[in-house]
């Protein structure tokens, strides 16, 4: 028996496989049930007492050396596969084109306002999304049973003491009055929400930038020449603007703002209903009530505000026919807009 464990010994080192399905089948042999090693047991157990010491020993070195070898066979097979799988790459492939994305359209735009008024003095000022009654309410004057608070424009977040989804970014003027005496010169983008109905030309949500200018000398002319550089800035040298009496409860007086049609030039199109113009934004001088509930002295200091749709200078600028789109992250629509900003 010695002699032919010897000789399985000696031939372990040549035992070869080169893939799983034949190294299994190698396992197999040596070390499965009805395999080598098991019929060398089955025959030890025959063997007289005084042999068995020096015959278990030579069966277990046997044991040892299969399982090294199968298991070196093992890496080997291991190591060959992943050399395959690194041939595989072709490094002398031009790269894939990286996607680049594009700034949102209403960020394009908003950042284009933003710098406009930047250019004329205007620091960047920013409130929360939700806000209490106070601020975006009842220092901007409005009536404890104005419409404007109704359940039907605002989402209240808690009741008594209301805290909401802000309305207009107009609770901006109020923080900043607040913390800071004039002269105060801000312009305030921001998100606002209203509880409306969604379809191509209203959403429960859109964006403002509110403009508030606090000093002594503040006019109405002020306001009116600083919207009209605007206006120019934006949609062109020829543009023209028109104020039209208003009513905001935050300012006294109050003017609705429109610019001759960018998309006529102010002929009567469709886009602005034959009239030639279009409206962009509201406007006037701030109410001495909301400079007194702010903590300014109103017979001292005077001001002007203005606030306008981010969506509606978009649709104008871009055409944009559904409010919708601005929200739906269509990359389609998205991939259009390329811009500098
Ligand atoms: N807050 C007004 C609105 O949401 C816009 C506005 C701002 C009007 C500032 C006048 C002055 O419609």
């Amino acid at each position: 028996m010695i002699e032919k464990i010897q000789t399985l010994l000696a031939s372990v080192p040549t035992l070869e496989a080169n893939d799983a399905k034949s190294l299994e089948a190698l396992r197999i042999q040596y070390m499965g049930k009805k395999g080598l090693l098991n019929d060398l047991m089955a025959e030890f157990r025959s063997v007289p007492a005084e042999q068995k010491r020096e015959i278990g020993q030579q069966l277990n070195i046997l044991k040892t050396a299969v399982q090294e070898r199968l298991q070196q066979l093992r890496e080997q097979i291991a190591a060959n596969g992943e050399n395959e799988a690194a041939e595989a790459i072709d490094l002398t492939r031009t790269a894939y084109p990286l996607p680049l994305g594009t700034r949102h359209p209403l960020s394009i735009v908003k950042n284009e306002i933003v710098d406009i008024f930047s250019r004329l003095g205007f620091a960047l000022a920013d409130g929360p999304e939700v806000d209490d009654d106070w601020h975006v309410f009842s220092a901007m004057n409005f009536a404890e049973d104005h419409p404007a608070r109704d359940m039907q424009d605002t989402f209240f977040v808690e009741q008594h003491p209301d805290i909401v989804l802000r309305t207009h970014t107009s609770s901006v003027q109020s923080r900043v009055m607040e913390n800071t005496q004039p002269p105060i010169r801000v312009i305030c983008p921001g998100r606002v929400y209203r509880n409306e109905a969604i379809s191509a030309r209203a959403h429960c949500f859109f964006h403002q930038v509110e403009g508030l200018y606090i000093d002594r000398d503040v006019s109405f002319t002020d306001l009116k020449q600083v919207l009209l550089t605007f206006a120019r800035e934006m949609f062109g040298e020829d543009t023209r603007i028109r104020l039209r009496p208003s009513y905001f409860p935050f300012t006294e007086p109050s003017a609705e703002m429109d610019i001759s049609c960018n998309i006529c030039g102010g002929k009567g199109c469709m886009f602005c209903k034959h009239t030639g113009w279009v409206e962009i934004l509201g406007c006037g001088m701030v109410d001495p009530a909301v400079l007194d509930a702010c903590g300014i002295d109103s017979k001292v200091y005077r001001g002007y505000a203005f606030g306008m749709g981010v969506e509606r200078i978009t649709n104008l600028k871009y055409r944009v026919k559904d409010l919708r789109l601005f929200s739906e992250n269509d990359v389609r629509f998205l991939d259009e807009f390329q811009s500098a900003y």
